[in-house]
């Protein structure tokens, strides 16, 4: 039995939800579900995006599933997804990028794993007013990125990568993306030693660019690392090459804990239409069941998705479809029910 914090936050966040939480109630597994609020809905009930309660609920669950929310107008407001990520310590941000048949992209066969560092770098929430305008604060530790580059080296030998490529910007951000790129090539040199990670070559990029090769040849990418803010950005980037961010799905990990969320946001321009894609979500599902060690299930609920995409009847207006969230996700529920 698996406890599963749910937080279906705002637009078409409880939609997707709901259509991934129906496939997941299919499944052989035992799911005990609590639900917690967060958002912008909650902040105007409650005058807070992320109550205490939900941050114990996810405390204390051996994973949290993510809707999306709509970020709060006022700037004094703490962002409830960037809190949840400090408090529960989930520090690594692992963004798969992948393509799927019958989904309209630039490349039918990209799978590549973003790896952006969750706790630091320009999204330390360190901002200043001055008298010209205002300053941010970018925090890069040893600590953290040596933190991050392990994480890429077990990530690609646990999904059988054979190269880890660092993106950094360290010739002008010489300091910051120096502590970065240092730490990434000692970790390097730890893992040239290891038993089983030998075969995994690695190198380095700077962000300027592998955003123009993640257009022009991802193919020369297996696993990427780097940094907050060019991890957000290259990961949207890579949403694109894919079918766009109804196919994105994310998982924030730290060392005991999970929070699994689509990369889009609320949508407010689909929202309450019932057309949002599940697949996001439900991509974000599967990367909760690998964080659970249940390989089997996961490979599953992805091979259900795959047919219904395959069979291209089922699908959202966004993949070229007319059917509603709900529609789709019971394709896709039927399939992970024969499987
Ligand atoms: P968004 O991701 O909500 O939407 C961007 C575009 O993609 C829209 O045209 C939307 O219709 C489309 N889209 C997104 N998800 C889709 C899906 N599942 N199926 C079909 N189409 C989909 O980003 P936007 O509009 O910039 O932000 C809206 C709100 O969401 C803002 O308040 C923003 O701050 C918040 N946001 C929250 C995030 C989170 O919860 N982690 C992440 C990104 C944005
Ligand atoms: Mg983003």
């Amino acid at each position: 039995m698996y406890t599963i914090t749910v937080i279906p936050g705002d637009g078409i966040g409880p939609e997707v939800m709901e259509a991934t939480l129906d496939i997941l109630k299919a499944s052989d597994l035992e799911f005990d579900f609590h639900e917690a609020r967060a958002g912008y809905a909650c902040y105007q009930e409650t005058g807070n995006t992320l109550p205490h309660e939900t941050l114990e609920i996810a405390r204390n669950a051996d994973a949290t599933l993510f809707g999306a929310i709509t970020s709060v107008p006022e700037q004094k407001t703490p962002s409830s997804i960037l809190t949840l990520r400090k408090e529960l310590g989930l520090y690594a941000n692992l963004r798969p990028i992948k393509s799927y048949p019958g989904v309209k992209s630039l490349y039918g066969d990209v799978d590549i794993l973003i790896i952006r560092e969750n706790s630091e770098g320009l999204y330390s929430g360190i901002e200043e007013v001055t008298s010209e305008g205002a300053t941010a604060l970018r925090v890069i530790t040893r600590k953290a990125s040596q933190r991050i580059s392990r994480v890429a080296f077990e990530e690609a030998k646990n999904r059988g990568k054979t190269r880890v490529t660092a993106v950094h910007k360290a010739n002008v951000l010489r300091k910051s993306d120096g502590v970065f790129r240092n730490s990434f090539w000692k970790v390097a040199e730890e893992y040239k030693e290891k038993d089983g990670y030998r075969d995994i070559a690695t190198d380095e990029l700077y962000v300027d660019a592998a955003a123009m090769f993640l257009v022009t040849d991802p193919h020369r990418f297996q696993v990427m690392v780097t940094t907050n803010l060019f991890g957000d950005i290259l990961s949207d980037e890579g949403a694109g090459l894919v079918g766009g961010l109804g196919m994105a799905p994310s998982a924030n990990i730290g060392d005991d804990n999970g929070l699994f969320e689509p990369v889009h946001g609320s949508a407010p321009d689909i929202a309450s239409k019932g057309v949002a894609n599940p697949a996001a979500m439900i991509l974000s599902a599967c990367l909760m069941l690998q964080f659970l060690g249940e390989h089997q299930e996961a490979f599953k609920l992805e091979q259900a998705l795959i047919k219904v995409l395959e069979e291209g009847i089922v699908l959202t207006p966004d993949l070229g479809g007319t059917s509603t969230t709900m529609e789709m996700a019971q394709a896709v529920k039927k399939y992970f029910k024969k499987s």
